[in-house]
C-alpha cells in the first residue's frame, strides 16, 4: 500500500517537472545578446552585477544593491538535447526560476564553445532574469568590477574612477577574509608631468597558502598572434593548451582553479570555485594611443597589461582594497562625479611591499598561520 502511494507520487513530480521544462524551454530561446561578458560555466549565477550592457552608464550611477549571496550551485546539468543544445536545471529555492529547465539557444549551443571558445557562449542564468542567452567570454571594460587602460576602474557600485598608484609599486585590489588580489604596475612619467602613468602588469591571487599570478609578459614589439601572458600556479609557471579543451586545470584541498583560454591567444578566463572569476586580457598600448596621451611611451617597450573584469562569488560585507571596497553594502564612493577622470585615493590605505605580500593599513586577508599547525603538533606531542 504505502509503496503504490509513493510511486503515485514520484509518477507526479516527475510530470510537473517535465510540464515546468517545456514551458522554460519555450522562454529560454532565441534572443543572443552579443555583449561582452557572462558566467558560461553551467552553474547560472544570478550575477546582476553583470549589467555592463548599457554603454553611457560610465559616468553616474544610482549605487545599486547587490544580489543576495550567490549560491555556488543552483543548477544541475542535464543531458544535452540531441541538437547539441545543453540544457540546466535551475535549482535556486530563492528565486522563480525554481525548478524550470532552461535550453542553451542554436546559435550558442554549448557553455563553453570549442575553439579556444572563441565564439559565443551559452550563458544559463537561474536567478529572477531566469534565461539562457549567447555572451562572449571576454572581460567588459565598461562592466562592473573591471580593471581597464591607465587603470580606470569600473566599481562593484557601477561607478566609475581611476586610481594612479605609482609605477613599479603593488596594491591590494581586492583584500577580503579568504583571499587577496594584489597588482603590480608598470608605468612611466613624461618630461614635465606631474604624476605617473600606470598599467597593471600581473595580478597575484593569494587564497589559502596558494598564489596564482597572471602576468603580461613585457614585449618590444606587440603581435596579436604572439601569446604573452604568463600563468604561474605557486611559483611555477603553467601552460595552458591550445587545443582540445584548451584549459589548465588544478585541485586544491577545497578549491579548483581553472583557466582557460577565451581566444586564440592573449585572453583567458580564470574561476576559482567559491571565491572568484576573472576575464583576463593582455593588451599592448598602441602607437595611436601613446601619440593621442601623449604617454612617451619609449619604442622599445609595447607596455603590455592586463585588462580585467572581475566577479566575486561571496564578497563579505567587509571587503577591502582599491576595488574591494567598492563592493560594501554600505559603501558610498568618495568620486567626484561628472569629471572626465574621477580619482580614487588611498594609495597609503592598499600599497603593500611586494605583489605577494598580504599586508597594507586596510588589507583584510591573512595567510592560514605556520603556527596553528604548529601547536597542533605540540598538542598532539602531550
Ligand atoms: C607575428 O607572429 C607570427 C607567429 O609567430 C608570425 O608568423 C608573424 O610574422 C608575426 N608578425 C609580425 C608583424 O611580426
Amino acid at each position: 500500500m504505502a509503496t503504490k502511494k509513493w510511486s503515485i507520487l514520484v509518477a507526479l513530480v516527475i510530470l510537473l517537472i517535465s510540464m515546468e521544462a517545456a514551458i522554460a524551454q519555450g522562454q529560454g530561446n532565441g534572443n543572443g545578446n552579443g555583449n561582452g561578458n557572462g558566467n558560461g560555466k553551467g552553474n547560472g549565477k544570478g550575477n546582476d552585477k553583470d549589467k555592463g550592457k548599457d554603454k553611457e552608464k560610465k559616468k553616474e550611477k544610482v549605487p545599486k544593491k547587490k544580489s543576495p549571496k550567490e549560491e555556488s550551485s543552483n543548477s544541475e546539468k542535464l543531458p544535452a538535447l540531441e541538437s547539441g543544445q545543453e540544457r540546466a536545471f535551475c535549482k535556486a529555492p530563492t528565486s522563480s526560476c525554481h525548478f524550470k529547465t532552461l535550453v542553451c539557444p542554436s546559435e550558442c549551443k554549448t557553455r563553453k564553445p570549442k575553439k579556444n571558445k572563441k565564439q559565443k557562449g551559452c550563458f544559463i542564468d537561474c536567478s529572477s532574469k531566469c534565461e539562457a542567452t549567447c555572451k562572449f567570454r571576454r572581460a567588459n571594460c565598461d562592466g562592473y568590477g573591471s580593471l581597464c587602460y591607465d587603470p580606470r576602474f569600473v566599481g562593484g557600485d557601477g561607478v566609475m574612477f581611476y586610481f594612479h598608484g605609482a609605477k613599479g609599486g603593488n596594491f591590494a585590489i581586492v583584500s577580503d577574509d579568504e583571499f587577496q588580489i594584489n597588482a603590480h604596475f608598470i608605468g612611466t612619467r613624461p618630461q614635465g608631468r606631474t604624476r605617473d602613468y600606470t598599467w597593471v602588469q600581473a595580478l597575484a591571487v593569494m587564497f589559502d597558502v596558494h598564489t596564482l599570478v597572471i602576468a603580461a609578459n613585457r614585449v618590444n614589439q606587440w603581435n596579436e598572434s604572439v601569446d604573452s601572458l604568463t600563468v604561474k600556479w605557486d611559483g611555477e609557471s603553467v601552460t595552458i593548451p591550445i587545443d582540445g579543451e584548451a584549459e589548465w586545470k588544478t585541485n586544491t584541498d577545497e578549491r579548483e582553479v581553472v583557466v582557460e583560454r577565451t581566444d586564440d591567444t592573449n585572453s583567458v578566463r580564470v574561476t576559482i570555485s567559491g571565491l572568484l572569476e576573472m576575464d583576463i586580457r593582455v593588451r599592448p598600448i598602441g602607437e595611436k594611443e601613446n601619440k593621442a596621451h601623449n604617454y612617451q611611451l619609449p619604442s622599445d617597450d609595447a607596455f603590455a597589461h592586463l585588462e580585467t573584469q572581475f566577479k566575486f562569488k561571496k564578497p563579505t560585507d567587509f571587503i577591502e582594497g582599491v576595488l574591494g571596497q567598492t563592493y560594501r553594502p554600505s559603501y558610498v564612493s568618495p568620486v567626484k562625479r561628472g569629471v572626465a577622470m574621477p580619482m580614487m585615493g588611498g594609495e597609503d590605505k592598499y600599497q603593500t611591499t611586494s605583489l605577494f605580500s598580504t599586508s597594507c593599513k586596510l588589507c583584510r586577508f591573512q595567510r592560514p598561520s605556520e603556527d596553528s599547525s604548529t601547536s597542533q603538533g605540540l598538542i598532539a606531542q602531550y
